[in-house]
């Protein structure tokens, strides 16, 4: 008897999935056994909210993992990593990309741009950008303006972006900025995966319920800031996100809830957005 269609689809997608499975778990093999010398001094690591070089290590791997089985990274892919900080994932891209593969990393931050420049594949480019207002480090309430570019990076030519843990340290106008930039960087049809804290029913209820991030206060229509310690925390409603989205050229094709506020069915810490360019 022949195959259906729809079962001829089941079986290429689940011999794709072991394919790209064994490439991920040579990747996580060959990350565990580096030395603790290879891996960012300590305090670059609690830098990025990392505990430890295993807690490090770890979501290292498991981030990895999330991005390639998600959108099939091919290992001739050229990609971005926004606020790339000291490496958690240019390391297994490292060993991932062939030769062939593009990685660009870019952050404010000096020093983790420096170490990942010294230690990581030297053709992995790595930008420091500079940040007229940068609140993740100085003065929180600066009214200082930013003026993000991302044109050193070929447009069109990205077949991923991403940004993790970055959103969630922005406000508005540089979120807005930088959506803009995505837009012309990336390739038609193809997605930025971006981690952030979408203020919702969910945050309120969490919010009276917990008394945690009392402290975060709508400071503009939909715009919600923190100013505790270092932590800069930045959360926007939804619909504050996709009108920014739209008005970029973009398009939002799926969001997924974090548990950072114990929202119902999540899986990861911060809520997530995949957008697509159109
Ligand atoms: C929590 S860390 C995450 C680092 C990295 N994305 C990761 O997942 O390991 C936040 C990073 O965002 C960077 N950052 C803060 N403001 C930024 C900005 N305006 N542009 C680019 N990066 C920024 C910080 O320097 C820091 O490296």
């Amino acid at each position: 008897m022949s195959e259906s269609g729809y079962i001829r689809g089941l079986l290429d997608k689940e011999k794709s999935s072991t394919d790209i499975s064994k490439r991920i778990a040579k990747v996580s093999t060959t990350i565990k056994a580096w030395p603790d010398e290879k891996f960012p001094p300590a305090e670059y690591i609690q830098n990025i909210g990392c505990s430890d070089k295993q807690h490090f290590k770890n979501s290292s791997v498991n981030q990895f993992k999330e991005l390639v089985q998600r959108f099939r990274v091919a290992d001739d892919w050229k990609i971005l990593d926004m606020g790339c900080g000291c490496g958690r994932m240019a390391v297994p891209f490292s060993e991932y990309l062939g030769a062939k593969g593009q990685y660009i990393g870019f952050d404010v931050w000096p020093d983790g741009i420096e170490w990942c420049h010294e230690n990581i594949r030297k053709d992995f480019q790595f930008k420091i950008l500079h940040a007229a207002n940068n609140y993740y480090y100085e003065d929180q309430r600066s009214f200082k303006k930013n003026n993000f570019s991302l044109s050193f990076i070929e447009r069109q030519t990205v077949d991923l972006v991403f940004a993790i843990s970055v959103f969630s340290h922005l406000k508005k106008e540089d979120a807005q900025i930088y959506l803009a930039e995505i837009s012309k960087i990336l390739k038609f049809r193809m997605y930025a995966y971006i981690t952030c804290f979408i203020i919702d029913e969910y945050f309120f209820e969490y919010q009276r319920g917990t008394g945690t991030f009392s402290e975060v206060l709508e400071e503009e229509h939909g715009c919600y800031y923190g100013y505790q310690k270092q932590d800069f925390f930045a959360g926007f409603s939804l619909e504050n996100l996709k009108e920014w989205i739209t008005n970029s050229g973009l398009e939002l094709v799926f969001y997924e809830l974090g548990t950072w506020a114990e929202k119902p069915g999540s899986r990861e810490f911060q809520d997530l957005l995949i957008i697509r360019k159109k």
